[in-house]
């Protein structure tokens, strides 16, 4: 099979590498992809978001299976016109993506089919939802805008000040356009949050393993919210009683209710779960495999992944046995010096070979460049450095063994992935 990937992250890095494992595939496309990822796929220049461009690509390649993994593309209906040419596609259609595409439509399907989430209201002008938040009176308060934003759209406010602030960001300065012309006002919700991926034909959901991202920029948790700084999998605080509640609760019922909406979800749906003392509830949903989550929990994927793909898209996934491996998984991602804010690149990674990788580990290439054999940075998130291993310390271990080895000028990691679960295991 020649399978393309769309998407040019270390989320598209693992789903390749998982499936270059299969005995089915015979070659690998990736658009536009990036430095690490071209040393395993053929890379094209187009744009994730570029539909009309990435169906004229497949078009040309001729692939036998498309895999869509970024957010834009999906909540845009790259998926559906995929299908509309021909092709077998791995991830929902626009009707369903929406799921994370409207942050009010998922809160509204919750509420309609009662699946635990935290109290909202939606607003459309700046003068309603400042006075709803100054009748609660409660802080912290969550503000988040209803379409996608890069991952940017949620604010936790601290006190009355920020919230209002947030509003009119969102509502009157259309800070991130249509995007936040309508918002969200959620209760602030507190517990680990477990991040669940699942395969899903749009009747069957079989949840993969659960892992723990680490969000903030910096150590013990400070600092900006960023695209995730590490992740590790299995999450210790998600244990297989709760995972049943979840089943029951949560995971089944939003297949259902999405099957129900005449919106059937297929590919990988993520739920995004706080495990609050009143139980595990929905942060979020997302419409795709997780970054970083994903680079822990496809290389404790046994199964075959193309397998799973086909299936999924043929409506099969209740006949197939999805296996793990009994490990422990950890990546830590090294980052341009800056970010989330401002930082540079073009900057030359030392420590790679010329498959970019080195000793005892995966790297996951995020954002680089390949250039005469050497890899330069080339995003704000550079390498997702993974290990496996019997256990989490010795995968940890592992991870931060071979960071020690890469390096550029200001590169930047946190040092404290993996504490928290390894605390949580203790205790
Ligand atoms: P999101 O962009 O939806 O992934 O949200 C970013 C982060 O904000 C989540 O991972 C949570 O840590 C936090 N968050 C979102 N909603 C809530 C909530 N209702 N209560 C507390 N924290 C939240
Ligand atoms: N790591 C969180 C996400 O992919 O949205």
């Amino acid at each position: 099979m020649k399978i393309l990937v769309v998407g040019g992250g270390g989320r598209e890095h693992a789903i390749i590498m998982k499936l270059a494992e299969s005995p089915k595939v015979t070659e690998l496309y990736c658009a536009p992809g990036n430095g690490g990822i071209s040393r395993y796929a053929k890379c094209f220049d187009v744009k994730a978001t570029d539909i009309d461009g990435m169906v004229a690509l497949a078009k040309e390649l001729k692939p036998d299976l498309v895999v869509v993994a970024p957010d834009d593309p999906l909540v845009m209906g790259m998926v559906d016109k995929m299908n509309e040419a021909g092709f077998m596609t791995f991830g929902p259609k626009a009707n369903a993506a929406i799921i994370e595409g409207s942050k009010i439509f998922s809160k509204e399907l919750m509420k309609k089919y009662n699946i635990p989430t935290g109290k909202y209201e939606v607003f459309t002008d700046s003068d309603s939802a400042i006075a709803y938040i100054k009748e609660q009176n409660t802080y912290p308060t969550v503000i988040k805008a209803d379409g996608l934003a890069l991952g940017k759209g949620v604010i936790l406010a601290q006190n009355e000040t920020e919230a209002i602030e947030a509003v009119k960001e969102m509502i009157d300065g259309k800070k991130f356009g249509e995007s936040s012309a309508r918002i969200v006002i959620e209760e602030f919700l507190t517990g680990p949050e477990v991040s669940v991926l699942s395969f899903t034909d749009g009747k069957t959901v079989v949840p993969m393993i659960s892992s723990m991202d680490h969000k903030r920029a910096l150590d013990n948790d400070e600092g900006l919210n960023t695209g995730g700084m590490g992740t590790i999998a299995p999450n210790p605080y998600y244990t297989d009683e709760i995972a049943e509640t979840c089943m029951k609760t949560i995971f089944q019922p939003t297949i259902e209710a999405m099957q129900k909406e005449g919106r059937p979800f297929t590919g990988c749906l993520y739920f995004g779960l706080m495990l609050t003392p009143d139980g595990a509830k929905v942060i979020e949903y997302n419409c795709r495999f997780g970054d970083p989550e994903t680079q822990v929990v496809l290389p404790l994927l046994d199964t075959d992944l193309v397998e799973i793909m086909e299936a999924v898209y043929n409506g099969t996934l209740s006949e197939l046995n999805v296996q793990w491996k009994k490990e422990s998984a950890s990546c830590v991602v090294m980052a341009s010096g800056g970010y989330p804010v401002k930082y540079e690149s073009g900057k030359v990674i030392a420590g790679l070979d010329e498959k970019g990788q080195t000793d005892g580990v995966f790297v996951y290439h995020a954002g680089t460049k390949y250039n005469d054999g050497e890899f330069l940075t080339a995003g704000g998130r550079v390498l997702g450095v993974t290990a496996t291993a019997d256990t989490l310390e010795n995968a940890l271990a592992k991870s931060y063994q071979a960071v020690d080895t890469i390096t550029w000028e200001n590169v930047h990691f946190r040092h404290d992935i993996g504490q928290r679960a390894l605390r949580a295991k203790q205790g």
